[in-house]
């Protein structure tokens, strides 16, 4: 049922949060994303779409939207957020897949992607994704990995690398671990119907020597000032852009939200576990307060 569909990077199962995150000496770029989606994010808004979003680690930053629908592929990832942020009507949980997101076209009025662009080895297609949920206007915060940063181009002058970081083509460092060209996403945003409003270049001080040695408000303080370069040049390893959906296409009828990815019809009824599309039969399940989109 999937198999035209790009290879997942699957994190079911994995430690992410704790050990990349709680236990991982990452209080800087933690910091200095927060105020990255401090500056972009609007003053307020109805319901928010956070594609990838892993345990919620970015999700209490999203106060200025009423709901906030989180996505992830792995349910485990959305359990630990769950965990995290609870089980409020404010936060709904969905396991889907980012290339197959299963809304009703132009039902959210804002969405991000932070770090999860980096895995997708069709980055185009899952843009076009979210810009299909979205209602004209909308705001779309999209942080990537940057292959034209200056650690990259350093290594690649002295010849420590052989890719070159002015190359529009990704990097795959790592299997499904892509590095994107600032000039290739602006391209693929603008392809898919969006217009950018600003970038900021995120974590310039990424360096275990600056990190060990420079106290961390400082550096927060320093890559604070820095991010607003981003308008001119993008050099860091993390770069943030807000965008906005343009276009003339629809918005939402009122109390819609999933579209069933079999029949593309967003009328459903439920039952204790099931999410049941009125217009095909398919099941969904809707576990422990988990929707689950995953088509296998
Ligand atoms: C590096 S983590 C980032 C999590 C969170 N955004 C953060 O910044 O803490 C990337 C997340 O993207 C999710 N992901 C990767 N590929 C995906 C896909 N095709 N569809 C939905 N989620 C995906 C992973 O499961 C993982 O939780």
């Amino acid at each position: 049922m999937n198999t035209n569909q790009p290879p997942i990077c699957d994190y079911e199962g994995s430690d992410y949060q704790t050990t990349f995150w709680d236990s991982g000496d990452r209080a800087y770029e933690d910091r200095v994303e927060a105020i990255a989606i401090q500056r972009l994010l609007p003053k307020s808004g109805n319901i928010l779409l956070e594609v990838g979003a892993g345990a919620g680690r970015n999700t209490p930053r999203y106060q200025a939207y009423q709901r906030v629908v989180l996505v992830d592929y792995s349910s485990t990832q959305l359990q630990q957020a769950q965990a995290n942020l609870g089980t409020s009507s404010r936060y709904t949980y969905v396991a889907a897949n980012a290339y197959q997101l299963p809304f009703t076209a132009g039902v959210f009025d804002g969405a991000t992607m932070i770090r999860t662009l980096h895995h997708m080895a069709d980055p185009q297609l899952a843009l076009e994704q979210v810009r299909l949920t979205l209602q004209p206007g909308a705001t779309f915060i999209l942080e990537y990995a940057n292959k034209k940063n200056l650690k990259a181009i350093l290594r690649y002058i002295f010849r420590r690398q052989s890719w070159n970081p002015f190359s529009p083509e990704a990097v795959e460092f790592t299997e499904l671990n892509f590095d994107f060209h600032p000039r290739s996403v602006i391209k693929w945003l603008e392809s898919s119907s969006f217009t950018i409003e600003r970038q900021l270049t995120v974590s310039h001080f990424r360096v275990d020597f600056l990190k060990r040695f420079v106290p961390l408000e400082v550096l927060v303080n320093l890559d604070s000032i820095a991010q607003l370069s981003g308008k001119w040049w993008q050099l860091s390893p993390s770069v943030f852009v807000s965008a906005t959906a343009v276009g003339n296409t629809p918005i939402a009828p009122p109390d819609t939200l999933f579209r069933c990815l079999i029949c593309n019809q967003d009328r459903f009824s439920q039952d204790q576990d099931i999410l049941r599309c009125l217009t095909c039969d398919h099941p969904w399940k809707h576990e422990n307060g988990i929707y689950d989109f995953r088509l296998k």
